[in-house]
């Protein structure tokens, strides 16, 4: 059956599915159909108060890594009242502003909250979706449901399953952390030096009794402002039973840990995906979330069927403006404007061995800078290649001014970071939790 109007559906409604809703209202005449499973759109920054189980990886006072100025979408700034790094209830109200301002008021778009998507099959040229007991046929989806949700731990470790037994409450992943204030007066570990990591501590640092930060490469903390924390190498053994100890890779041994906190990252999953589950996931991991997806063209489009496409599947860039820049090209691949070359499958099914996969899969979608700009820029070479200029969206462009800013908002938070640290001394000496 041919519908006269093609639709899309789009998998969350965070920002890489808000931003995807604005630039296909804007340059396609597709309707579309929003899936959100939570009851507000926002993503990891709706952050409903009061709410009885926390279930995403923000926390209570957590303020932007990101200068406002690069990390907003395209000609929608945040409000001069922000503070340059925005705290999280400022972003919260940002994606709000831009949900009532470009997707809300438009009759194409059925935005359709509390709705969890259950199931996505292709069934005879159709993306079937089933959600809250309903059956809705598509021609094309974006898959917008986020990469930060089901944690990363190294179970792998000796003594760490063991220790769970034991103690469960001890133990914990970043994403359930909210504030700091239940480790007062605790030896806390916290192992992770990425940005949930390096902040945790820091905050726990206010409340605990001593702090371990547990990274890969202590070169690259700087704890020397702050004695309540120290940097050791990463974990080699636990071992609740003696003493509720940790062996560290160097051979030191830590003792009385009362709670660990994996700040370990995060694993991509699909739960809902039925077709082509293979080819995207690996062959290995049939109904597992993985370290990376397989043939997506640019990071964003499945190449064996290009009629589904993939927002924001890459770490450390600029989420925002890059989930409009992507949906531009989602927008022309859809359009059949243009082409995804085929990858044939290769790489999950047979292209590498279980060990290198797993060697190179954690990286693969982490772009660090000058990668994220160079990254950018290859996607603008493809619109301005596919007669663009006149699509009434445009998005950010990545020009030498904001390559300028990309480089300047990371310097710039160092030096808020230094006064954070500071800040969490002080807290400690007044015996008050951290706050922003
Ligand atoms: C703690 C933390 C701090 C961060 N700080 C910054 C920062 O300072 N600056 C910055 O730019 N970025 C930051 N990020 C990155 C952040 O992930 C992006 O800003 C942005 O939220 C990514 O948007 P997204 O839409 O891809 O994913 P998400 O924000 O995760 O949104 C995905 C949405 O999909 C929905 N969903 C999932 N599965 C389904 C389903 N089956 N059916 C229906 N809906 C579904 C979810 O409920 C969610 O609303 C931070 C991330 C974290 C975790
Ligand atoms: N606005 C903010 O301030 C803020 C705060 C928190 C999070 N965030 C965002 O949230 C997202 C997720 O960040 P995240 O920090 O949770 O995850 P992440 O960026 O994936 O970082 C995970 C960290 O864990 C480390 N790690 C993994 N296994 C380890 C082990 N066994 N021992 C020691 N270290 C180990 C990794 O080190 P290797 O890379 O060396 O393996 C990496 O540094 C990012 O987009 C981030 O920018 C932002």
């Amino acid at each position: 059956m041919t519908r006269s109007v093609e639709k899309v559906a789009i998998i969350g409604a965070g920002p890489g599915g808000l931003a995807a809703a604005r630039v296909f209202l804007a340059n396609s005449n597709f309707d579309i159909v929003l899936y959100e499973r939570s009851q507000n759109v926002g993503g990891v920054w709706y952050y409903p108060p009061n709410a009885p189980h926390k279930d995403t990886a923000m926390y209570d006072e957590l303020e932007t890594n990101l200068c406002k100025e690069i990390m907003q979408f395209s000609g929608f700034p945040f409000p001069e009242t922000a503070p340059t790094f925005p705290n999280r209830t400022h972003v919260e109200d940002y994606l709000q502003a831009y949900f009532h301002t470009f997707i809300e008021p438009n009759s194409r778009v059925d935005v359709r909250l509390g709705c969890n998507v259950e199931r996505l099959e292709k069934i005879n040229g159709s993306w079937h979706i089933y959600a809250k007991h309903s059956l809705q046929a598509v021609d094309y989806v974006v898959v917008a449901n986020g990469h930060f949700d089901v944690p990363y731990i190294p179970w792998h470790l000796p003594g760490l399953e063991q220790w769970i037994s034991q103690d469960p409450m001890s133990i914990l992943h970043s994403k359930g952390f909210e504030s700091c204030k239940f480790c007062r007066g605790k030896n806390v570990l916290v192992v992770g030096n990425g940005s949930s990591g390096s902040d945790i501590t820091n905050q726990v640092s206010t409340t605990a009794n001593h702090v371990f930060h547990s990274v890969t490469d202590i070169s690259k903390t700087n704890w020397e402002a702050n004695t309540a924390v120290t940097a050791v190498t990463t974990i080699s053994e636990l071992d609740y039973a003696h003493e509720r100890s940790v062996r560290l890779q160097d051979g030191s041994i830590l003792t009385h840990i009362d709670y660990i906190i994996w700040a370990t990252g995060y694993m991509y999953d699909l739960p809902f995906l039925r077709s082509y589950r293979p080819l995207i996931l690996g062959a290995d991991c049939d109904s597992k979330p993985a370290r990376r997806l397989y043939n997506v063209w640019e990071q964003l489009a499945f190449t064996e069927d290009p009629t589904l496409a993939f927002s924001l599947l890459c770490k450390n860039v600029v989420p925002f403006p890059l989930a409009e820049l992507q949906a531009a090209v989602m927008v022309k691949v859809f359009k059949g404007e243009l082409e995804v070359p085929p990858s044939g499958g290769q790489a999950a099914l047979s292209g590498e061995s279980p060990s290198d996969a797993a060697n190179s899969s954690k990286n693969y979608h982490s772009l660090i800078t000058p990668r994220d700009i160079e990254y950018c820029r290859e996607l603008q070479a493809l619109l301005d290649a596919h007669d663009s200029a006149d699509d009434p969206f445009q998005p950010v462009r990545w020009d030498e001014r904001m390559a300028a800013l990309r480089y300047q908002t990371g310097a710039m938070k160092q030096e808020r970071t230094k006064l954070l640290v500071k800040n969490a001394k002080e807290f400690r000496e007044q015996n008050q939790p951290y706050r922003l």
